[in-house]
């Protein structure tokens, strides 16, 4: 029997920082590179090609976290993700440098028309030859309503709004026959028009009368991402994702998530069996020996600022959490923005209910993924174990510090994940969804 191989994506943000927040201090972060500049980006794609990766990952908010102390001093001066720049610019120059890797483009529904989003999302499709993905989220961050001068809707609305939303992109993505461009030059006609449906949406959150101003790409529409991980958002992404990003701290929380996951997409939506890729974020400490790699992980873990930690969990679960005791509960505490990243953190705490002060110190170095530290072999292990016993179909594997955590990766992990049949040695389709499909 044919093992299942792993899908991978190198999950980074288009800044000085990604996710471990002590990143950019790491002396080997960005040696020679600048993360606004093109360079950086046309080598960090050519890396994870070269890893076999099916994609890279692009998180995104829309501003910088105001939550903590109710201020972006801690998120500006700690460099919590911020300076973060706008994810879709570097997408033509990732796929413009490489033939295969697809790049996923984290875009908020919260403060943008359906159909300037269906448009950009259609130009980069055309423009990467079919291989971008649409992270579809709602804005879960105060700072990002501030920023836009809006009320922060609660959850479940958020989730209606996002449901509309994705209903009247899929109308304008559908809205083109496969043969309506004739482009006949003697008659001069380029398209019939009878093969180009006007979309005419009345709901609830928007409106609008209009063709899709692009012709239809090579994937149609660009490969369904999402992460949500409420009631709602499992639901969501049951229904419309063709991959899924969660983060669950150990095999046992993957393969419940797994079983949901997978018994609602095919019993309450019909979808068959296997449409969904569940993609589960790890963190990778690798390097040749067990001995070396726990070194590197102790370093950068000195790398944290423990101020910025708080910042970072203030922002994503969007609570001010200067104002609780660093020793109370985490699972105690209701919180508005992202669920899953809070579940994940409560169950991380090893037997014991975590804390604010060490969830925000997981929270800052490692997303609540689970770090993988150890050889090539020890990773490989670990990940084969998530894939076998957890129901993990790929990676989405969180930087420590770039390019050079990808270098590495793709140096040491990739040859031992395909020795073990784990991993692709070559790319199977022209497009992403193509290549998130091969098994
Ligand atoms: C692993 C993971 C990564 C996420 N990345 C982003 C992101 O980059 N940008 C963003 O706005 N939301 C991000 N989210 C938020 C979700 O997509 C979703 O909007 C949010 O979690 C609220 O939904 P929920 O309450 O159902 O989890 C992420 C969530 C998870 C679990």
């Amino acid at each position: 029997m044919t093992k299942k191989k792993a899908h991978l994506l190198g999950f980074v943000q288009h800044g000085v920082n990604s996710h471990a927040t002590g990143m950019w201090r790491h002396p080997k972060d960005k040696v020679g590179w600048d993360f606004a500049r093109p360079e950086y980006w046309q080598h960090m794609g050519r890396t994870m090609e070269r890893g076999m990766f099916d994609a890279m990952f692009i998180a995104d908010e829309l501003a910088p976290y105001n939550t903590f102390e109710n201020s972006s001093d801690a998120t500006v001066k700690w460099a919590v993700q911020c300076p973060t720049h706008e994810p879709s610019t570097i997408a033509p120059i990732v796929t413009g440098a490489t033939r295969h890797l697809g790049v996923g483009v984290t875009l908020s529904t919260a403060f943008e028309h359906p159909y300037s989003m269906c448009r950009r999302l259609s130009s980069l499709d055309h423009l990467s030859g079919g291989r971008i993905a649409w992270n579809i989220v709602g804005s879960y961050s105060r700072s990002e309503w501030d920023a836009y001068g809006a009320s922060m809707d609660d959850r479940s609305r958020r989730y209606d709004r996002i449901e509309e939303y994705v209903d009247l992109c899929k109308k304008l993505w559908n809205s083109w026959e496969p043969d309506a461009i004739i482009a006949d030059k003697a008659r001069g006609i380029y398209a019939d028009p009878a093969k180009v449906r006007e979309v005419v949406h009345e709901g609830e959150f928007f409106r609008c009368r209009a063709r899709h101003f692009c012709s239809p790409s090579p994937q149609g529409h660009p490969v369904l991402w999402q992460a949500g991980s409420s009631e709602r958002g499992r639901d969501f992404a049951a229904k419309h994702a063709e991959a899924i990003f969660a983060i669950h701290p150990d095999v046992a929380q993957m393969k419940a998530y797994s079983d949901d996951l997978t018994r609602r997409s095919v019993e309450t939506f019909a979808r068959p069996e296997g449409s969904v890729k569940l993609i589960y974020g790890v963190q990778p400490i690798v390097a040749e020996t067990r001995a070396e790699a726990e070194d590197k992980h102790a370093f950068i873990t000195s790398l944290l600022p423990k101020q910025g930690s708080m910042a970072m969990l203030s922002g994503q679960l969007s609570i001010d959490f200067s104002l609780f005791d660093p020793n109370s509960l985490l699972k105690d505490v209701e919180v508005p923005g992202i669920q899953g990243v809070k579940d994940a953190l409560v169950r991380s705490g090893v037997g014991v209910d975590v804390t604010l002060g060490e969830a925000a110190d997981i929270y800052a170095m490692r997303f609540a993924m689970p770090a993988i530290v150890g050889s090539p072999r020890d990773v490989a292990d670990q990940l084969e174990t998530f894939m076998e016993d957890g129901g993990a179909d790929g990676f989405m594997l969180l930087a420590t510090y770039t390019p050079g955590c990808f270098e590495e990766f793709a140096v040491l992990v990739t040859p031992e994940l395909q020795r073990r049949g784990r991993l692709r040695t070559a790319y199977a389709g022209a497009t992403l969804r193509e290549n998130l499909r091969q098994n």
